[in-house]
């Protein structure tokens, strides 16, 4: 299977859950992100605005935040590239941006790519090698990227969304770790 089949099967996949069924999903996942100790000692959080039918990461954000750490969501600035901006809460600063995805308000200033700790990575698939399949712009295998070689990157998706293994590039950037609504998988 390519990686464009893969996409579909997986939003076709994805778009039969229900509401409640990812409501579920998004506080096991926060309770299970909280224990890690690369959660503990992150002090700067590169997460992300869940859309559609998405891993839902809202109790997360809200827990970083309580927590006292710096909350970054991504914001894109072309066709290719995305910034990560610093927001101090989930009511207010977002607006609705490319692709009808919430990001924060143009105002905001950006960090720089090497500050981050964590990168909660949003996917439609990924394996168990690290591999991710995202939407197919390269929008987060460029910005990952850019930061920092100690910086940790977990993939975040629904139990089904991960495999043995997946098509993949030389310029997909890999995950160290992945956490579903069942487990977290250290890579
Ligand atoms: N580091 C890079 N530098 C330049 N081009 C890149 C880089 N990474 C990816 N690309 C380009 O982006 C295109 C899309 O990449 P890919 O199919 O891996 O998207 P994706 O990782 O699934 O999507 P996304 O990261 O936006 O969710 C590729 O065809 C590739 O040419
Ligand atoms: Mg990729």
């Amino acid at each position: 299977m390519d990686k464009a089949e893969l996409r579909l099967q997986m939003l076709n996949q994805r778009n039969t859950l229900s509401a409640q069924e990812i409501l579920d999903g998004s506080k096991a996942l926060c309770q299970l992100l909280i224990q890690l100790p690369v959660y503990k000692k992150s002090r700067v959080i590169l997460s992300y605005m869940p859309y559609g039918k998405e891993a839902n990461v809202m109790p997360i954000n809200q827990r970083i935040l309580e927590d006292g750490k710096t909350l970054l969501i991504p914001r894109v600035k072309n066709a290719t590239e995305m910034d990560a901006v610093p927001i101090d809460a989930l009511d207010s600063g977002l607006v609705e941006g490319a692709y009808g995805i919430r990001e924060p308000d143009p105002g905001l200033k950006a960090i720089s790519p090497k500050d981050i700790e964590l990168v909660l990575v949003p996917g439609l698939a990924f394996d168990k090698k690290g591999n991710r399949l995202g939407h197919g712009k390269g929008y987060y295998d460029r910005f990952l990227e850019q930061c920092s070689p100690q910086a940790f990157f977990i993939g975040i998706a629904h139990a089904f969304q991960v495999f043995d293994t997946i098509p993949s590039e030389v310029y997909d950037k890999k995950v160290h770790g992945l956490l579903t609504e069942k487990e977290f998988i250290l890579l």
